[in-house]
């Protein structure tokens, strides 16, 4: 795989995924082209986007304008816990490829466990594993997936999935989660890879309560250190802790601040000093209490 910064990752199917890309939840429609146009000129090679992001017509745009061959780029998306089911997500899956203007993907993710309706769940990653046989899509996976959730899943279906993107930012760095998740082979992508959830999240505004890793003094003082940003000794602390982050970043100087980041390393103590973070508090909504009624939203062909 392509990938011209940074480390990647062998999939528990083998095949290979960057280890840094570029998301674009809360991109607007009118920002993204241009957003994926800079990350790829910067090196990025994974874009990280949603059904339910409302930007994968232009995510598709921006890659082909990027003058870099498809082949070369990772493509996600995401179906939307409405679409769960099996017929359904089948369906989903051909309007995002349709509003990407691909002929197929590389990792399908679904963006939320449902476990007051878990078969439903089921059923969608059952139709991803149908994809994924017919060479529709190169790797599948999950989202927001506790470690009860993977053992369910995989004692139903019998399919360990490549992926789980959970919430992971030095402030909920998840360390259980991400171990069995390791112990799987299932590589752990970090979302809110910054902390952007604990600044503009819902649950950060309503509490006023803003908990931004970009002003703690402990990363201003590692950011002198080296001459980096905060950004970038965050992002820093990400690879060294093994993930694969996806910052998303609408502005050019950022995107590209974002990705430098492979030509220095934390020292031990420095990094354990970020991970000493850890509040235990997520950002985002409890996986457990998500369900199409408290995100009821439609997504249109
Ligand atoms: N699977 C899921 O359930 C799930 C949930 C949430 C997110 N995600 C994925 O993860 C991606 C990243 O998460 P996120 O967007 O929540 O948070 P994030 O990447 O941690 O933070 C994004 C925020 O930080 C700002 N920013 C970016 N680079 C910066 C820099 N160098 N210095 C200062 N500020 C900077 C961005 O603003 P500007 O754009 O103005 O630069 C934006 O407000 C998403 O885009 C999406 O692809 C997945």
């Amino acid at each position: 795989m392509a990938t011209s910064k940074g480390p990647g990752y062998k999939l528990n199917n083998g095949i290979e995924m960057p280890g840094f890309g570029l998301g674009v939840f809360r991109s607007g429609p009118e920002e993204t082209v241009a957003a994926v146009q800079s990350a790829v000129a910067n090196g990025y090679r994974l874009i990280d986007t949603a059904a339910a992001y409302m930007n994968e017509q232009q995510v598709g745009e921006g890659i082909r304008a990027s003058g870099v061959i498809r082949e070369d780029i990772f493509v996600t998306t995401k179906v939307w816990i409405t679409d769960y089911g099996y017929d359904q997500t089948l369906h989903a899956f051909d309007r995002s490829l349709r509003k990407l203007g691909l002929d197929y993907l590389d990792l399908y993710l679904t963006h939320w466990p449902v476990p007051s309706a878990f078969d439903d769940t089921v059923a969608s990653y059952r139709a991803a594993m149908k994809l994924l046989a017919e060479g529709r899509v190169r790797a599948i996976g999950v989202c927001n997936f506790g470690s009860a959730h993977l053992r369910n899943l995989i004692e139903q279906t019998g399919h360990i999935p490549d992926v789980n993107q959970i919430e992971v930012h030095s402030f909920f760095i998840q360390s259980e989660l991400r171990e069995a998740d390791e112990k799987l082979g299932i590589v752990t992508q970090a979302w809110s890879p910054i902390g952007g959830i604990k600044r503009d999240g819902e649950k950060a505004k309503a509490s006023g309560k803003v908990h931004d890793p970009l002003s703690h003094p402990g990363v201003l003082q590692l950011a002198t250190k080296y001459g980096k940003s905060p950004a970038q000794i965050i992002l820093r602390w990400q690879i060294q802790l093994g993930t694969c982050p996806i910052p998303k970043s609408v502005r050019p100087e950022r995107i590209a601040e974002n990705i430098d980041i492979f030509d220095f390393a934390l020292a031990a103590d420095e990094f354990q000093a970020i991970s000493a973070l850890d509040t235990g508090e997520r950002g985002g909504p409890d996986p457990e209490r998500v369900s199409p009624q408290t995100f009821p939203l439609t997504i249109h062909d």
